[in-house]
């Protein structure tokens, strides 16, 4: 076996139940694969149903004996997430990992959620947020479950913050800012959470994952700047998903941690434990995030 974490070194998942959010392309997609190839029952989700059945197909032709099933989920609309849980808890009666791997980028334009949020903050953050606080009592009866949470580099920019005085953009929209903030959000969601698991006393853990820098659909709003990129620093998709894999599989992983590419820049690489970033290790603004995101939220 090689001495970097990869694909081999996933254990067997029989037994365990896995969503993934955003399962229809990108890394959500390979990582199903991987999960589904180690035993895994695989919940993936989409918000376009003819996008997630070409992408459970495709699985299955890559893995016949795949144990999977599609559930439309859409993430920017929360009445659509609580008809989902709802299903869910229908369905099944237990899950072993949450993967929040959905996501936003930089749309040129301000665009908002069903419910008038910034479509990045909305979808990246307060979508997860809710699904995942909906989730976690059945998440908490599945013993040493886990909730893996995708975030990025780009929660390390300088212009990365949350804008508590303009939290969904609408007096001046910058884009990448707006992306940062709501990927900051996500680190300071999963590390608060992890706190709250914690202080219960949970077998539940919450740990967080970026994937460099992966050619994905992610880039299509970059225009040629992305596809510049894509050429010059983007690794493989069979990359970029190691460091999600690794926090949801590796039975070494803790609560709390994060893991990235270690290769150059932390861009691309086998995944490493990385240095949680500094913006999120305020205890108190992470409070603060959780208990606005819950106000923002109420009465929807
Ligand atoms: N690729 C990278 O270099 C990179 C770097 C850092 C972090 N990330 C993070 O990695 C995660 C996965 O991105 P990716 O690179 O795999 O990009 P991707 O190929 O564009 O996949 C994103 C997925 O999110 C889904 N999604 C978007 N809005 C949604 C909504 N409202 N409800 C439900 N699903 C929604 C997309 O569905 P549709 O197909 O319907 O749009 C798609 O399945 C994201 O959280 C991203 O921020 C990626």
């Amino acid at each position: 076996m090689s001495t970097h974490w990869n694909t081999e070194n996933i254990p067997s998942q029989a037994g365990k139940t896995i969503l993934i959010t955003g399962a229809n392309s990108g890394l959500g997609l390979g990582s199903a694969k991987e999960l589904a190839r180690k035993g895994a029952k695989v919940i993936m989700t989409a918000r376009n149903q003819t996008k997630g059945q070409q992408a459970l197909n495709e699985v299955k032709r890559e893995i016949p004996n795949a144990d999977l099933e599609l559930m439309n989920l859409d993430l920017a609309d929360i009445p659509n997430i609580r008809k989902f849980v709802a299903e869910f808890k229908n369905k099944f009666k237990k899950l072993d990992v949450l993967m929040n791997n959905a996501g936003v980028m930089m749309p040129p334009k301000r665009q908002e959620t069903k419910q008038g949020f910034e479509l990045q903050f909305g979808t990246n953050h307060l979508g997860h947020f809710f699904l995942t606080n909906e989730l976690l009592p059945i998440l908490e009866q599945t013993p040493n479950s886990r909730i893996v949470i995708t975030t990025s580099q780009a929660a390390d920019l300088k212009e990365a913050d949350i804008y508590y005085d303009d939290l969904q953009w609408k007096n001046s929209y910058k884009k990448s800012a707006s992306y940062g903030q709501s990927k900051l959000a996500n680190m300071m969601f999963g590390l608060e959470l992890q706190k709250r698991l914690e202080e219960k006393g949970s077998s539940t853990i919450a740990v967080l994952a970026h994937p460099g820098y992966t050619k994905t659909n992610l880039q299509d709003e970059m225009g040629l700047q992305g596809v510049i990129l894509n050429f010059l620093v983007a690794q493989k998709l069979e990359m970029g998903i190691l460091p999600q894999l690794r926090a949801a599989t590796d039975l070494d992983v803790k609560g709390g941690e994060f893991y990235g590419p270690g290769g150059w820049r932390n861009l691309r690489g086998y995944p490493v434990l990385d240095k949680i970033y500094e913006k999120a290790l305020d205890e108190k603004n992470n409070k603060k995030l959780w208990q606005l995101s819950e106000e923002l939220i109420q009465g929807i």
